[in-house]
């Protein structure tokens, strides 16, 4: 055997195990060699190519890693031009379609429709000669489009060579080209790592990945591809009906949407809407709307085009999910626990359903990254129930000119130094993405959000004191801190805005049944940062009473399960606080109790009933905070041992308490198996 006939057949065994391990790689997601097994064959054919150039088939695998970049896109005339779908927005436009496809057809019985997503892409057409793989291009005009043949060859999914048998000579498939929102997620991740720019949405990731003038950059990105319908090469086919077509696609190795139905008149349509809009979020792909199609292929060729697109198909649209708008200021807000977040006010736009006019930019870093500016053009997002948020800026839209024809200045968002609502200072930790004012409860936007946080319904639960009575409370100067809301009278409560008589009964009837509460709920309602309803209840359940909750530090609050270093850190900072203590004083003494300790707990605290003698000095706890613990514990400490003394806790330099206890058999202990037994409690 010749050299060249040994290559040639070495070659064909390669391009053949090649597409094998790809089609089980990429379309069954179950490999069926290693990684190297796999580089080796590759890499064994793309010597073998090179050695003899005419092996390098337009359909072999080595096409796929993209080639030398190009100067320009060469156009492509499209052998039957890409048209558009016209768009309905509502049901009775659905309708009004189903209306005109049965007159359309003379014919006034229920059609049946091919229904599927409308994929949010970009539009390409795959020309198939003799079943190889020869050219792909954008949609372009319609007409004419850009070649991005070696980029399309790039693409795992698409086959280079048809499998099956039915395709004729030539045929041209249809679909779209997009980027799943996982691999959207996974690309931009990358990019930010190596500095490079992000993309706003999987369609612009899909569509600038598509048109790059270098192939690698291409195959370097996860595209995928939806098949959905046939240019030139449709009359020669074995189908009927769209849904067959699809089928048939499929068998040819295209990717199809499992997404499709067939359903019937406009009822089908509406109710497959219906049903895909609902789990639109859940989809592992962007989708903006759906296609609704005539099923019989017959049917679609009697009703025929008008204009530029077919009187077959109608894309119902979702209302879009992204707008354009222009940034007219950028503020911050400030939160609850002092977090400052910077909000884009914007020039009111219609999105998601509802008019716009502020979306958040989440932290400085992320208005930096985006480099967004007062002035800008920018991407807004609402999708869902998700508040609306700036996706991305177009500083290509920046004006030049201001509104006067001076040059308009537009500079980058700094975070302010100081806090809007109380001039104290913002601070923002390293490592930490959240600024945060430093004003604590002096600051009126804190105070408010601490008030209306304190008397909701999980917390102390004052029913009636909502946002707006909170935030007239505080502007009129009559409650600074929780504690004063116990002050209230129906004298300062009459001079507020729409504050009859009876509303201020109730509300003072409310504040008094607030009074009795629990001490989980009066943890909770205190606003501490990092600590939510559950950790409330924890420390609750552990210490029993809130003395020893003041009084522990931060190693014996870590000992509680789930308490970690950054909630015993934020716990010990509020009670650091004297203003803080003073407030938690002045709701005692206004009458704010609880049952002393919950009777359930007593029984499962580990050391109720139990004496205890501290001696001697322990490695990390003080004599103070051991107390505390064995107090939360149920236990008690006696100054002297005797033989009622259950445990003596000795440190080091232990005196004659530890002698006694020894004489009289009491069981002494050191520091780590006094926090074992308290562990056990738990
Ligand atoms: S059929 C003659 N089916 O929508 C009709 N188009 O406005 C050809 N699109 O540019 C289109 N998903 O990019 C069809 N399932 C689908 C589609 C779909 C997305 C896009 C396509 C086209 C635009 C039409």
């Amino acid at each position: 055997m010749s050299d060249q006939l040994a290559a040639t057949r070495r070659a064909a065994f390669l391009r053949a195990e090649i597409e094998r391990h790809n089609e089980a790689y990429y379309r069954h997601d179950a490999p069926t060699v290693t990684d190297a097994e796999y580089d080796g064959l590759f890499r064994e054919l793309q010597t073998l190519e090179a050695q003899y150039p005419a092996l390098h088939t337009a359909d072999s695998p080595t096409r796929r890693v993209g080639a030398a970049p190009l100067k320009e896109f060469s156009p492509h005339r499209h052998g039957v031009a890409m048209l558009s779908l016209n768009n309905a927005f509502s049901s009775a436009e659905v309708a009004a379609f189903d209306q005109r496809v049965r007159e359309g057809l003379d014919d006034m019985a229920a059609v049946d429709y091919a229904v599927e997503p409308k994929f949010d892409g970009l539009a390409i057409s795959l020309t198939y000669e003799n079943g190889i793989f020869s050219r792909g291009a954008t949609r372009g005009d319609g007409s004419t489009g850009e070649d991005v043949t070696p980029n399309l060859r790039t693409l795992s999914c698409l086959p280079l060579r048809l499998a099956g048998s039915e395709w004729p000579p030539l045929i041209e498939v249809r679909g779209e080209v997009l980027m799943f929102k996982g691999a959207f997620d996974d690309l931009n991740a990358r990019q930010r790592e190596r500095g490079e720019k992000t993309f706003a949405n999987p369609r612009n990731a899909a569509a600038g990945s598509l048109r790059q003038l270098d192939s690698r950059i291409t195959a370097s990105r996860p595209l995928s591809f939806f098949a959905y319908g046939i240019g030139a090469g449709a009359d020669a086919l074995p189908v009927k009906t769209h849904d067959e077509l699809m089928k048939l696609l499929a068998t040819w190795g295209f990717p199809v949407a499992d997404e499709r139905r067939v359903v019937c008149g406009a009822a089908g349509l509406l109710a497959f809407f219906e049903d895909i809009g609902a789990r639109r979020a859940q989809l592992p792909y962007d989708i903006d709307g759906v296609v609704y199609k005539v099923n019989q292929l017959a049917a679609q060729a009697q009703l025929g085009f008008v204009s530029r697109a077919p009187r077959f198909a109608i894309a119902h649209k979702f209302p879009a999910e992204e707008a354009l708008t222009v940034v007219v200021g950028i503020d911050v807000q400030v939160g609850r626990t002092g977090a400052i977040t910077p909000v884009a006010r914007l020039q009111p736009v219609f999105v998601g359903g509802v008019t716009v006019t502020n979306a958040t930019l989440h932290n400085e870093d992320e208005v930096r990254r985006k480099d967004v500016r007062v002035g800008d053009t920018v991407i807004v997002r609402r999708a869902g129930d998700v508040i609306p948020e700036v996706v991305a800026s177009l500083p290509e839209k920046r004006p030049a000119r201001d509104l006067f024809g001076g040059e308009a200045l537009h500079p980058p968002f700094f975070m302010p130094t100081r806090c809007p609502q109380c001039d104290s200072a913002i601070v923002r930790g390293v490592d930490e993405a959240i600024a945060r004012c430093s004003g604590g409860l002096f600051c009126p936007a804190q105070r408010k959000a601490a008030l209306s946080h304190f008397a909701a319904r999980r917390a102390i639960d004052i029913e009636g004191l909502g946002d707006k009575l909170v935030e007239q409370l505080v502007d009129a100067a009559l409650v600074h801190s929780p504690a004063d809301l116990y002050g209230l009278t129906q004298e300062t409560l009459a001079g507020l805005d729409r504050m009859g008589e009876k509303s201020a009964q109730n509300l003072l009837a409310a504040i008094e049944s607030s009074k009795q509460t629990t001490l989980a709920r009066f943890i909770f309602s205190l606003g501490i940062r990092n600590v939510g309803e559950s950790t409330a209840r924890d420390l609750a359940r552990h210490f029993g009473q809130l003395e020893p909750l003041l009084a522990a530090d931060q190693a014996a609050l870590q000992q509680i399960p789930d308490v970690g270093p950054v909630v015993a850190a934020s716990l010990a900072a509020f009670f650091g606080e004297p203003h803080n203590r003073q407030i938690i004083e002045r709701l005692r003494l206004a009458g704010v109790n609880w049952p002393d300790s919950a009777p359930a707990a007593t029984g499962t605290r580990v050391l109720a009933g139990k004496t205890l003698v501290l001696t001697g000095t322990l490695p990390t706890l003080k004599r103070d905070q051991a107390k505390a613990l064995i107090e939360a514990a149920g236990g008690k400490v006696s100054g002297s041992v005797s033989k009622k003394t259950d445990f003596v806790l000795a440190g080091e330099d232990a005196g004659t308490k530890l002698e006694n206890a020894r004489q009289l058999g009491v069981m002494v202990i050191d520091e780590a198996a006094f926090l074992k037994l308290l562990n056990q409690g738990d």
